[in-house]
């Protein structure tokens, strides 16, 4: 039997979903509703590439069903910012060039918007800590750290 449609509230706009309840939140999110900004990586919860807020906390929509993601406030990389009026941690990264192939980017930035908003003012340990399990392939860890300190100032 096909489950019942159910709504997701993304990015402050409700939306209508008649899709499989345990369809990764990730598909739902790139294939339903046009929102590139979580990446598929792994696809198994480990990358970070997917990463998106759930009620202000980090989450991997990969390994999320998607019909376990209707009543809370689901915020994606397209939720931040505009590319005229980039939110702050985007802002710091494009500051600080923390690009190298930029695939795992846009779970950086979600992550460390995850990170600021409990904790404003992290130390290098906490930024490490935080975003250890967001994988970057190129290595551009120091960018990123520098990227992570610049938003904060
Ligand atoms: Fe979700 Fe890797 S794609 S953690």
């Amino acid at each position: 039997a096909s489950s019942p449609p159910f709504s997701l509230l993304v990015n402050g706009e409700r939306h209508c979903l008649d899709v499989p309840h345990e369809a990764p939140l990730l598909y739902v999110l790139r294939n339903d509703l046009g929102l590139n900004g979580p990446k598929y990586g792994c696809g198994l919860g480990q990358c970070g590439a997917c990463t998106v807020l759930m009620d202000d906390k980090c989450a991997r929509s990969c390994v999320i069903p998607a019909g376990g993601a209707a009543g809370r406030a689901i915020t994606t990389l397209e939720g931040l910012g505009t590319r005229t009026h980039p939110h702050f941690v985007q802002q710091a990264f494009i500051e600080r060039q923390a690009a190298q192939c930029g695939y795992c980017l846009n779970g950086m930035i979600m992550a460390t918007v995850g990170l600021l908003q409990k904790n404003p003012h992290p130390t290098d340990s906490e930024i490490i800590d935080a975003l250890a399990h967001n994988l970057c392939r190129c290595g551009t860890h120091i960018e990123i750290l520098e990227a992570v300190h610049r938003a904060v100032e």
